[in-house]
């Protein structure tokens, strides 16, 4: 036993660093992909209506008012949703549930940096398969998985934090052969303008895979910390009766995200405006000499013009001077590049006019 009483995966673990959050109204935060925009004007009425004798009796446990209006949106039945905590929580829960102490979890290098944490804490080993040069997954990825025997595996699509997108025909063939569980974290699925991009029935009727679901970026709502999953009952059926916290989901957040999802209307058209301004963010940037990763999402990895002599983490801290903040990552394969959150136009106005000096041009 270590002096700290950690058990010691934990003792040797770093934390998880959230992207900086700070409450300054004149702050330009395009650092932590949330939506440019609030929710439907249909979730502050909900809100609204709630009462303070309503929150004298616990929540419904397992958010079932929610689960019916995601199955009816998915065309699938309640049974094969749960709701929780934040697609956060679905990860957690993903691990304890289906995940041995010393086994394999696989997974892609780059992905979402939560990933291995909560493998670790889960006291199972994080293998990381290399993406290939242009952020695709490797033809043998599934090979590669197989051969470690990983009892689960991530795959973010589109991908955090390039943007890409993995088409569902790929992810059908791959959860096909892959021997077992496949986890697609959807969180940004909302962004993709493809309508026929929908693996929802797929996974409700497959053999093992479970997507994620998140109404932190595509629905405005990442302070309300709300996420469902989306599988076969044999995979929902454990997390939702035996691994889930007693009330995982407490009464307001349940009767928010059930009137958020249930606009569709404002929600698909918050999506189309969103996408509208990253393609706006991408042309202005490409005219200043940024190569921008095609992004299927509300974010854009930007690689720094070669030509400046300004590195990307310089010009992340020149923005955050400036009261602005975008994303750096160390990591050596995107060390040149800045992850930038979608904004409104005046906010991207803005990071564009603080960039032309920062990078010795003049603004266009
Ligand atoms: C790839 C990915 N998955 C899952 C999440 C979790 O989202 P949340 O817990 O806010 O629903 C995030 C949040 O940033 C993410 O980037």
């Amino acid at each position: 036993m270590n002096s700290n009483f950690e058990r010691n995966n934990i003792a040797e673990l770093e934390g998880y660093v959230s992207g900086e959050q700070r409450n300054d109204p004149d702050l330009i935060k395009l650092n932590t992909n949330e939506n440019a925009y609030p929710a439907s004007p249909q979730t502050q009425q909900a809100l609204e209506t709630i009462n303070i004798e309503d929150l004298r009796r616990y929540p419904q446990p397992t958010s079932d008012n929610f689960r019916r209006a995601a199955a009816a949106l998915h065309q699938i039945d309640p049974s094969n949703i749960i709701a929780t905590r934040g697609g956060d929580e679905l990860l957690r829960l993903l691990l304890t549930t289906f995940v041995d102490p010393g086994a394999a979890v696989g997974m892609t290098d780059l992905t979402y940096s939560l990933y291995p944490i909560l493998t670790r804490i889960q006291d199972a080993h994080p293998f990381a398969v290399a993406l290939t040069n242009d952020w695709k997954l490797p033809l043998n990825f599934t090979e590669q998985i197989n051969a470690e025997s990983c009892q689960l595996t991530f795959v973010v699509n589109p991908h955090a934090p390039t943007g890409t997108l993995t088409s569902a025909a790929d992810l059908i063939k791959i959860s096909n052969n892959i021997n077992g569980l496949l986890v697609i974290d959807e969180a940004y699925v909302d962004f993709v303008e493809d309508p026929d991009h929908d693996l929802s029935r797929f996974a409700a009727n497959s053999r093992n895979v479970v997507l994620l679901r998140s109404l932190s970026k595509g629905y405005g709502l990442a302070g309300l910390r709300f996420g469902y999953g989306v599988g076969p009952q044999h995979l929902i059926e454990p997390m939702l009766r035996k691994t889930r916290d007693s009330y995982n989901l407490d009464a307001i957040s349940q009767a928010l995200a059930t009137a958020a999802i249930q606009d569709q209307v404002y929600a698909k058209e918050n999506w189309k405006r969103v996408n509208a301004h990253r393609e706006e963010l991408v042309k202005e940037l490409t005219k200043m000499g940024f190569d921008c990763i095609p992004s299927q999402a509300n974010f854009v990895l930007a690689t720094v013009p070669d030509a400046s002599a300004t590195s990307a983490e310089a010009i992340y801290h020149a923005l955050r001077t400036e009261n602005l903040l975008v994303r750096y990552f160390p990591d050596e394969r995107i060390s040149n590049k800045l992850r930038i959150t979608v904004g409104r136009p005046e906010e991207q106005a803005r990071l564009l006019a603080l960039l032309a000096p920062i990078l010795g041009i003049s603004a266009a």
